[in-house]
């Protein structure tokens, strides 16, 4: 008795028949070209892309995986894989809250939670009107200085709620649960501790 066989269309077509990947922006494009031929330049390709895009949308996770020679899904594991990396753009505010160890036992949990509520956003996300986008991040380097953060891009030690508030007053108007701001004794500048 013969053994059955695959059909012609189960057998996949080889890499040069295989539609060409969507176009990328220009700009990631460049950088794919800069890195596909660097050993190990899939991650230094990721991080150049969400420093000058601010993300990495998935419809350019194709053409990444075609210069890399790699499957897509091995490409969307990589982005996925690490916290760092975002799919969507982010606000034109960053608020990164430590949720490691050290700062989880110095109270980083309850201002993640009053962050939400200042901001007007549940962590992982981006508020409606584009104004900020609440992130976890793990461990800055400020453990001896919990809980830490970074807005911005900048280290911030010792984050309050109220310092938070402080911080966002200029990012447009704050949701209507947000909590009053404390009538505390303000820090020079919101940043320092
Ligand atoms: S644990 Fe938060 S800065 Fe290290």
């Amino acid at each position: 008795m013969s053994s059955p066989r695959r059909s012609a269309s189960a057998v996949p077509p080889s890499p040069s028949l295989r539609p060409a990947a969507p176009a990328c922006p220009p700009a990631v494009q460049a950088l794919i070209e800069q890195h596909r031929h660097i050993p190990g330049g899939l991650l230094p390709l990721l991080h150049a892309v969400q420093d000058s895009q601010g993300h990495v949308a998935p419809d350019w996770v194709p053409a990444i995986a075609q210069a890399f020679q790699r499957s897509r899904a091995e490409v969307h594991g990589v982005i996925t894989y690490y916290h760092h990396f975002r799919q969507q753009p982010a606000g034109r505010h960053v608020v990164q809250i430590c949720q490691a160890e050290a700062c989880r036992a110095c109270g980083s949990g309850a201002l993640t939670e009053a962050a939400e509520r200042i901001l007007g956003t549940p962590l992982h996300s981006t508020r409606a009107d584009g104004a900020v986008t609440l992130e976890p991040v793990y461990c800055l380097g400020l453990c001896a200085q919990s809980p830490a953060a970074r807005v911005d891009d900048r280290p911030v030690a010792r984050l309050t709620a109220q310092r938070l508030q402080a911080l966002a007053a200029g990012w447009g108007p704050a949701p209507a649960s947000a909590p009053a701001a404390a009538p505390a004794v303000a820090p020079t500048s919101p940043y320092e501790a």
